[in-house]
């Protein structure tokens, strides 16, 4: 599904022109302070990574969305699907995520957008079952993960660098629906 809609949030796929915006995120320290190695992007390595996730959807057939706030037009980041190659312990797998930009937290964003993609997970996708992965005190994340019904399934140390993960996760039912004919 290459759109979805919710009452204040369009996901969509990315688009050239997204680049300015999402490089002016990922710049921001806050943002970056739980990602990888808690650095920010320059403009390079921002559009590395939006090519890296038109990659992903253009192998997977899904991936992350750029998430644009409906009654402004603005990007304000990104929720929805990857493989999470850097955890090789827990594949296979596919991660739910999640980042916005600094002023658009606090409103609830994140998990309107998280529920919406884990709905297409379940009934568009198929997939039985998503984690979620947050680097240790990251809590802000950790939140997003229960209140979309994850639990916490394990705390581990990420491989490239030594990080405290936590890894939660979310049976999506598809299996047991089908089996009682209500799938
Ligand atoms: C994580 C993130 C996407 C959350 O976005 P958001 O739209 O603000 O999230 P929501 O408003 O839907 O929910 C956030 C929840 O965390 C809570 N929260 C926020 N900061 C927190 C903190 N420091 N400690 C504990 N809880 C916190 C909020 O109160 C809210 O919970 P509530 O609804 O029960 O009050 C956002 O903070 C972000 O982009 N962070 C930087 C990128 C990042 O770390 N991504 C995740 C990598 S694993």
């Amino acid at each position: 599904m290459d759109e979805l809609l919710t009452p204040r949030i369009l996901l969509r796929r990315w688009q050239d022109d997204d680049l300015d915006a999402f490089a002016e995120i990922t710049a921001q320290p806050e943002v970056m302070r739980w990602i990888r190695d808690g650095r920010v992007l320059d403009r390079a390595g921002a559009a590395e990574r939006l090519d890296a996730y038109r990659r992903h959807w253009a192998e997977h057939g899904f991936g992350l969305y750029a998430l644009v706030v409906r009654q402004t037009g603005e990007l304000a980041g990104f929720t929805g699907l990857a493989v999470p190659t850097f955890l090789p312990e827990i594949l296979p797998a596919v991660e739910i995520g999640w980042r916005l930009g600094r002023r658009h937290w606090g409103q609830g964003l994140a998990t309107e957008a998280a529920r919406a993609v884990v709905d297409h997970a379940r009934d568009g996708l198929g997939l039985d079952r998503l984690v979620s992965i947050h680097q240790v005190g990251n809590d802000a994340s950790a939140r997003v993960m229960i209140k979309i019904g994850m639990h916490l399934e394990r705390e581990t140390t990420e491989p490239s660098g030594g990080r405290a993960v936590r890894v939660y996760a979310m049976d999506l039912g598809v299996t047991d629906r089908l089996a009682r004919g209500s799938g």
